[in-house]
């Protein structure tokens, strides 16, 4: 089987590491990957591939920045292109981007079946850019990969057909567990002067925070007001953000550039705290024990929420510093996101589909 993949940004680089680990384990899939250049500084895409080994991409559109309707129409115009010249079996796409959606659509118009992971996350809020192009992307799809019971039913109520969907857990799980023995301290941690186990690590980077001045700044104000030093990967987005609006921040928040995974592991494992607007990080802070504050007014990870592990704060100053100094030790009471091994059933689901569809010979 030719799988294709097409991936862009940042937590897709992490999603489908995995995934191209388990395809090189496996004698009867070869992948092709397609990077669409959404992401494109060294510290937002180069790194990725470096650390977690992914493959080189086979091929790189080079089509980041611009419009929502500029990125994604490049991106579907060279992705078809790409598509017409490989002739893959199946596409594969990850989670909610602009890259996501130009995958999936530009491989369903050529009748190529299309795989989405992380299928049938739902935040309700259509405002979001993601939140389109995740419905988009399960409405075109062939198998809908969901991590959770809560995405299952998603699924259903927007009436997708049961035979599309596999509850197959989470692969930042299997990301989580397999390269979390790799953590590394950042070079820059212990000049900074900070206690391990002492200090919040935020990451902020949606574009309903970062383009509304007055969240981003109740944003950076509330994280100021914790009781304890803060670390801040700035997403460039936010960076350019702050830039322009001019907005200061005390010394005790630590603005460092985007980190590599293994050393966002690494902050992640020994913070006393994490506030996040981030979808994947929210998910990071429950597998290493570490309660979360989330950015947002809502989130597609309310199992999360259920369970006591994450509050939702949005923008306002005073609930965040008050949410960040009242947060308490985190109690792990469950697996919510599978056993670790989603990767592995992802490709056997994906493996015995095509094989069922050539037996009986109609166009998979
Ligand atoms: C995108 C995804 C979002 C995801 C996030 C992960 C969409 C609509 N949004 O948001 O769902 O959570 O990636 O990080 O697909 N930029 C750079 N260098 C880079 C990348 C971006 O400078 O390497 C700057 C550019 O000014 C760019 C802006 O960031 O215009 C926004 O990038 P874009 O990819 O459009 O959206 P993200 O905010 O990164
Ligand atoms: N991440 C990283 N370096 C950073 C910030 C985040 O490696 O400086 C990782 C993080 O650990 C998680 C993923 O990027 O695995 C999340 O990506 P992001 O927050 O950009 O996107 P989202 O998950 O919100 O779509």
């Amino acid at each position: 089987m030719k799988l294709l993949t097409v991936i862009g940004a940042r937590p897709q680089f992490i999603k489908a590491a995995t995934v191209s680990r388990a395809i090189a384990a496996r004698q009867d899939i070869t992948e092709v990957i397609v990077h669409t250049g959404q992401h494109y500084d060294a510290n937002m895409s180069d790194i990725f591939f470096d650390e977690l080994s992914i493959p080189r991409p086979d091929h790189h559109l080079g089509i980041g920045g611009g419009s929502h309707g500029a990125m994604t129409g490049r991106q579907i115009e060279a992705i078809e292109r790409v598509l017409l010249d490989e002739k893959p079996d199946m596409v594969l796409v990850y989670g909610d981007t602009n890259s996501t959606l130009a995958g999936a659509l530009a491989a369903v118009k050529l009748h190529i079946p299309v795989a989405h992971v992380e299928a049938g996350l739902r935040s309700f809020n259509r405002r979001m850019p993601e939140e389109i192009n995740r419905i988009l992307t399960d409405h075109a799809s062939d198998l809908l990969f969901a991590p959770t019971t809560t995405a299952m039913k998603n699924l259903s109520n927007e009436g997708l057909p049961r035979a599309r969907m596999h509850l197959v857990g989470d692969v930042m799980y299997d990301a989580c567990l397999f390269y979390g023995a790799q953590a590394r301290k950042p070079a820059w941690f212990d000049p900074l002067s900070i206690s391990e186990g002492d200090y919040v690590l935020a990451t902020v980077h949606r574009a309903e925070n970062t383009d509304d001045p007055v969240r981003l700044a109740g944003i950076l104000q509330g994280l100021a007001g914790a009781e304890r030093p803060v670390i801040l990967p700035v997403h460039p987005r936010t960076q350019k953000q702050i830039e322009s609006l001019g907005l200061s921040t005390p010394a005790h928040l630590h603005l460092v550039p985007p980190v590599g995974y293994l050393e966002m592991v690494w902050l992640e494992k020994h913070c006393a705290v994490i506030a996040t607007d981030s979808g994947g990080v929210q998910k990071e802070a429950y597998f290493h024990g570490k309660p979360c504050v989330t950015l947002r007014d809502e989130t597609e990870w309310v199992e999360l929420v259920d369970v006591g592990a994450n509050i939702l704060v949005g923008a306002n100053r005073e609930r965040i510093s008050n949410a960040i100094v009242g947060v308490g030790v985190m109690e792990i009471k469950s697996p919510l996101y599978g056993v670790g091994n989603s990767a592995s059933v992802i490709l056997s689901v994906m493996a015995s589909r095509l094989s069922a569809a050539s037996e009986v010979g109609i166009d998979s």
